[in-house]
């Protein structure tokens, strides 16, 4: 029997091993997936609806909020932790991505997510992807203009993942709002049948965004880091006490740059449901976004605020 086990697909082998008990899929026990077709094969099996959370690893606190909105809104949650190259602009910034894969998995259990997908780049690339989008506007602006080709990456691998994982629900952080503009027209306009929930960016004590990216700053960096929170927040406050947006954003930029070590590449104030630019007289949803290097670490933060 073991030897006729060991020659079954690794699906069948998982169905064999949880039909055997009354509460399939088993709860608690964290299951991983490597390849697209033991997870397609599992998701047929699973009744009732799944959340999915993707993302890139180094998983901290804004992840697992992430894993904890997937949980209270479905009867499964899937993450996958896949660090995808072809979103990646900077060969350094890929080599030097944290990988903490045994601490990652065992979070997730702690989490009570259901499975993950954890794939190679061979499994999710067999052959080069030569499809590319064009999301218009939405990407001539702030990431997309300093990082071309980025949400080109990032739209293929989402595709690629919901095929895979066949979500109800995925999940994303405000922390990157234009990649969750870009999910959210990528889903409308491919018709994936899913819903993407976006969720709150998660903070430390001292207001730096959580980032797996953090890791890499160091000492110095780190006590320097929370400027560009308290920056955002500068400019909301003025914006809302009705000053000129463009004497605040020269105000912000030139107490910028007396931050020895930090390299500001954006800050924007734009309207937050296409983050083109906007004028004193506008009324709705806005975003502050910001994109700086401290040292060769990347950082990026938004806050999005009501202006009547
Ligand atoms: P990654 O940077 O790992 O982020 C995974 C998800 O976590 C994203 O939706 C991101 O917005 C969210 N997130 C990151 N920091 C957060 C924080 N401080 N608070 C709340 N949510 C936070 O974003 C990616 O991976 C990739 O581009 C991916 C979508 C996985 C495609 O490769």
């Amino acid at each position: 029997m073991q030897n006729y086990i060991k020659k079954l697909p690794f699906s069948i082998v998982i169905a064999k091993q949880y039909f055997s008990f009354a509460d399939y899929p088993a709860k608690n026990l964290l299951k991983i997936f490597k390849t697209v077709q033991e997870l397609t094969s599992f998701r047929t099996f699973t009744k009732g609806s799944t959340g999915f959370v993707p993302t890139m690893g180094a998983l901290h606190s804004g992840h697992l909020s992430l894993i904890r909105s997937s949980k209270n809104e479905n009867d499964f949650t899937g993450c996958s932790i896949f660090v995808n190259p072809i979103q990646f602009t900077n060969p350094e910034d890929f080599e030097k991505y944290p990988s903490t894969l045994d601490q990652d998995l065992k979070l997730l259990e702690e989490e009570g997510c259901d499975w993950v997908f954890t794939p190679s780049v061979l499994e999710m690339y067999p052959k080069t992807v030569s499809l590319k989008f064009d999301f218009g506007n939405l990407e001539n602006v702030m990431e997309g203009a300093f990082r071309p080709g980025h949400f080109n990456g990032v739209a293929i691998v989402v595709s690629k993942l919901f095929h895979a994982a066949l979500p109800q629900r995925a999940y994303f952080g405000r922390k990157d709002l234009q990649q969750t503009l870009v999910i959210k027209q990528l889903t409308t306009d491919l018709g994936f049948n899913l819903e993407i929930r976006v969720q709150e960016t998660l903070r430390e004590a001292d207001g730096l965004a959580m980032s797996s990216r953090n890791v890499r700053l160091d000492q110095f960096q780190r006590q320097l880091a929370p400027v560009i929170y308290q920056t955002i927040s500068f400019l909301q406050t003025k914006i809302l006490e009705g000053e000129k947006i463009e004497e605040m954003i020269a105000a912000a930029k030139y107490n910028l740059l007396t931050v020895k070590g930090l390299r500001l590449e954006y800050l924007e104030v734009a309207n937050a449901s296409n983050l083109q630019s906007i004028d004193n007289s506008y009324k709705g949803d806005i975003a502050i976004c910001i994109a700086c290097y401290l040292g060769n670490v990347r950082l990026i933060d938004n806050v999005v605020f009501m202006k009547s």
